[in-house]
């Protein structure tokens, strides 16, 4: 595996590993991609293997812009509007596969709908104009397990699974992409992320939300299981003391004391912040020899609900 910088040269040698089938992990807004050529089966089908992810589980097609998407989805009215004021940017939209669309059907893991996002990064956005095909691209990191948020998570995660890894340097939202079902009769809310649930409803009122969304047990997307985003350590929600063996991932000012070990996710409390932070200090706090991670309560609105999500499934029962 190589890590590079992106540079021009870089990015135009990714491009053509992809558009050979080659698997490239690369920086996105929200966290880094695993990036295939979205129309190349056994490209997508490597994707599913590099990340241990079950077959089960849609990917989504990475796009530069909102008139490439068109070409694999049936675009309507929503779609447009939501794309005019989130694209690019960390929302992802589920839409029908247009028929004869170049998509490989893997990729939709059997269901006629397709997920399409493009995201703003300036060199995931250089990356898809230069491979010139959609991209298929889930986060890098072994399925079930923390997403990554800088080059070396990736190394960590999948080490040979990836040819090369373009660094980016930090993703600046840190959460992955909103995904909302446009396929339905009210636009529903699968997965809270980037774009905020209240951005999204200012511009397209109320969202319907998918059957897990604070209902723990259920499923979200199809196959974003319960557990997932899961440190080896046990995770525990909602903490107000501490005890001596638990790291804390701390949240504002007025924290407990007593702690093993502390970061803070934001001490001014600020969840733009605290989204960025989340998974780079999951992992950081997960360390051998300590009793679990304790976590302290997180305000459940804006970004907030986006890190709750990833939080509770943290923190789900393992299978
Ligand atoms: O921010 C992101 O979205 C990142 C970056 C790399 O773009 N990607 C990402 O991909 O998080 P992944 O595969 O880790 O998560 C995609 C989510 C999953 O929950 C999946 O079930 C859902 O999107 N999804 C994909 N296609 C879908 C479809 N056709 N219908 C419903 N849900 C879908
Ligand atoms: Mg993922």
């Amino acid at each position: 595996m190589d890590i590079v910088q992106p540079t021009d040269g870089q990015i135009a040698r990714a491009a053509d590993l992809i558009r050979n089938g080659a698997l490239v992990a690369f920086p996105t807004e929200t966290v880094y991609g695993l990036g295939g050529d979205a129309t190349n089966d056994r490209a997508v089908a490597a994707i599913f293997q590099a990340k241990g992810r079950p077959q089960f589980n849609p990917l989504i097609a990475h796009v530069p812009d909102a008139a490439a998407a068109d070409a694999h989805v049936v675009w309507n009215d929503t779609a447009e509007r939501l794309a005019q004021h989130f694209w690019p940017g960390p929302l992802t939209l589920v839409l029908p596969r247009r028929a004869g669309g170049a998509v490989s059907l893997l990729c939709s893991a059997g269901l006629d709908t397709q997920a399409v996002r493009s995201p703003a990064h300036p060199v995931a956005q250089a990356l898809l104009r230069a491979v010139g095909r959609p991209v298929a691209a889930p986060s890098a990191n072994r399925s079930g397990l923390v997403s990554p948020t800088r080059a070396e998570h990736v190394v960590q995660s999948l080490g040979d699974g990836v040819t090369l890894v373009l660094d980016g340097g930090p993703c600046p939202v840190g959460v992955e992409s909103t995904v909302v079902d446009l396929t339905v009769a009210q636009p529903t809310l699968l997965r809270p992320g980037g774009a905020t649930r209240e951005a999204i409803e200012a511009v397209i009122g109320p969202l319907a939300l998918g059957p897990a969304i604070g209902t723990p047990g259920a499923l979200h997307a199809p196959g974003q299981l319960e557990s997932h985003y899961a440190p080896a350590l046990p995770v525990r929600l909602g903490a107000v003391a501490v005890a001596g063996d638990e790291a804390l991932l701390a949240f504002g000012r007025d924290i407990p004391v007593g702690a093993a070990l502390v970061l803070n996710l934001s001490v001014a409390g600020d969840l733009a912040e605290a989204a960025a932070n989340l998974f780079a200090m999951l992992r950081a706090l997960d360390r051998p020899g300590l009793g679990g991670i304790a976590v302290m309560p997180i305000p459940d609105h804006g970004l907030g609900l986006a890190i709750n999500d990833r939080l509770r499934r943290a923190a789900a029962p393992r299978s």
